[in-house]
């Protein structure tokens, strides 16, 4: 073989090699700024209860309350017999069933030690123990996994607090209701957020 061609194919073996080392640097670059971890289902729990809170805050002062206040018509427990608004709960409840109705695995409800009705007493051990933890710290979320069907779920529970008055007046005297003392700020109960986590 020529001198020429030979220095020229072993040049050209350099300038692949190099082509071929700089590519693989490249791409292992890119993949290590991809980050290798999603969000973290403590934060995306997080997301849900302040979209769930704002929506339940707005819909209790703008519409309950300012209803009330200017005297067109008030929110009560049987709003569709007697044609009056929905108490905040249950806009909460039926928001949540719609939720679920789209088949998403994200579910959420208020639950209690002290219900107003046994369906929204704690269902599970998981949301017994985080009822009584958020009783004792109240800041603090409580999280845990469970497992359903063949597939792992994300669950925080969230302390819900007698922020108005109204809260305590209306619990307080409920024909129902398990408890008559609740006050200002105790802890009424909990939002237990759940959806599903990678396998
Ligand atoms: C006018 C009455 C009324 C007011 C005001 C009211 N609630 Fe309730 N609450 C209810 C009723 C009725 C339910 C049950 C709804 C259902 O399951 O259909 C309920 C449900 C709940 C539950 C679920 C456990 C249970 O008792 O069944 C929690 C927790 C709760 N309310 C907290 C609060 C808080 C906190 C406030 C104030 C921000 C509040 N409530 C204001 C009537 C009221």
């Amino acid at each position: 073989m020529p001198k020429g061609i030979m220095r020229r194919t072993t040049t050209q073996y350099l300038m692949i090699l190099v082509a071929g080392v700089m590519f693989v640097c490249t791409f292992m670059a890119a993949k290590r700024a991809v980050p290798q971890h999603g969000v973290l289902p403590t934060t995306v729990a997080d997301y849900v209860h302040a979209v769930i809170e704002a929506d339940r805050a707005i819909y209790t002062k703008h519409v309950v309350d300012r209803m009330q206040e200017k005297g067109v018509v008030g929110a009560s427990e049987n709003w569709e017999s007697q044609n009056t608004l929905p108490l905040p709960a249950q806009f909460l409840i039926d928001s949540a069933r719609m939720v679920a109705k789209k088949n998403r695995g994200i579910r959420y409800r208020l639950v209690s030690l002290w219900p107003i009705y046994e369906r929204n007493g704690p269902a599970t051990e998981f949301e017994r123990g985080g009822l009584e933890a958020i009783m004792k710290q109240p800041d603090k979320t409580y999280t845990g996994y469970a497992e359903s069907g063949g597939q792992r779920y994300f669950q925080a529970i969230y302390a819900d607090i007698a922020v108005a008055q109204a809260c305590i007046g209306c619990h307080n005297a409920h024909p129902n209701s398990p408890r008559r003392d609740f006050k200002l700020n105790d802890v009424m109960g909990g939002l237990v957020i759940t959806f599903p986590v990678g396998p």
